[in-house]
């Protein structure tokens, strides 16, 4: 199995040895390819917002940098570690960079059948933020998030030790299992209710987000009968509620464009 390791920290610190443990505890049941991706050793640019990857596609981001290359080991990989301390009660600079520079991906997702650890460390403040963030971001990008683990940094040596490692062990366990089954996960309702939700705008609003709708287009994601990202069963009543949903934004967004076509045209 292999695992990619992507570190918010600009330093080898606490992040950096609580997932130096995560990998210790996963190779007590077996070997594990293990990789970091420093982002403080990369040319990273940051987001010049012209939203050309979201609006006309990602091969079309003005910045030559080492994104691209980071995006394949994501894909090359079975399982992601998403890790950063937290800085000012949220993600660091860098992971955030990372982040903005996958922006297209929030309307156009990828990593299905791929899992996700979300790993951060604090001094006292902004774990559950910082690991709500990056359980949203990452799970809306395909992943599904299997283990989650908040670590505190001990300012006095020994009394944080026995929980952090717990907390570590746990998260790795479930990782570790994740990766060796094959099945999908069922959607939940918000993952349904995302999926119609969007369904309507790209299709209602081709001309203002053609990337996106090709690519659902191309995945077949625009047929009648597509009910989620991937061939999974869905609840029934899930299904109901989001089909009504998109139905209602439908309306809504063409109630918007007759409205906006009369007033520009009297
Ligand atoms: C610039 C900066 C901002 C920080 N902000 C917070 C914060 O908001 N809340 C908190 O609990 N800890 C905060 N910390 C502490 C770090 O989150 C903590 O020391 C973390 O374990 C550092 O990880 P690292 O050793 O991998 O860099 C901050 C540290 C730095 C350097």
């Amino acid at each position: 199995m292999k695992v990619l390791v992507i570190m918010g920290s600009p330093r080898k610190g606490n992040t950096y040895h609580a997932a130096e443990r995560i990998r210790e505890i996963m190779q007590e049941k077996a070997r594990v390819d293990w990789e970091y991706v420093m982002l403080r050793d990369l040319n990273l640019e940051q987001c010049r917002g012209c939203a050309n990857c979201i609006v006309k596609g990602e091969e079309f981001c003005p910045v030559n940098d080492d994104v691209s290359g980071l995006t394949r080991r994501m894909h090359d990989a079975d399982g992601v570690i998403f890790a950063s301390p937290v800085y000012s009660l949220q993600v660091t600079g860098l992971m955030k960079v990372f982040i903005d520079r996958h922006s297209y991906i929030l309307h156009r997702p990828r990593f299905f059948g791929k899992k996700a650890l979300i790993l951060a460390t604090a001094g006292a403040v902004g774990i559950s933020e910082v690991l709500k963030y990056l359980d949203a971001v990452v799970h809306m990008w395909g992943f599904e998030v299997v283990g989650k683990a908040g670590i505190f940094e001990e300012f006095i040596p020994g009394t944080r030790q026995l929980e952090n490692d717990q907390r570590l062990r746990e998260a790795a366990e479930e990782f570790h299992a994740s990766l060796q089954r094959k099945s999908p996960p069922r959607p939940g309702f918000m993952d349904i209710i995302v999926f119609h939700g969007l369904r309507a705008i790209f299709d209602e609003l081709g001309e203002v987000f053609p990337a996106d709708r090709a690519y659902w287009g191309e995945k077949g994601w625009m047929e009648k009968d597509a009910r989620y990202f991937v061939d999974v069963p869905v609840n029934p009543l899930y299904n109901a509620v989001g089909v009504l949903l998109e139905k209602y934004q439908r309306r809504q967004i063409r109630k918007d464009l007759r409205e906006t076509n009369h007033r520009v045209s009297v």
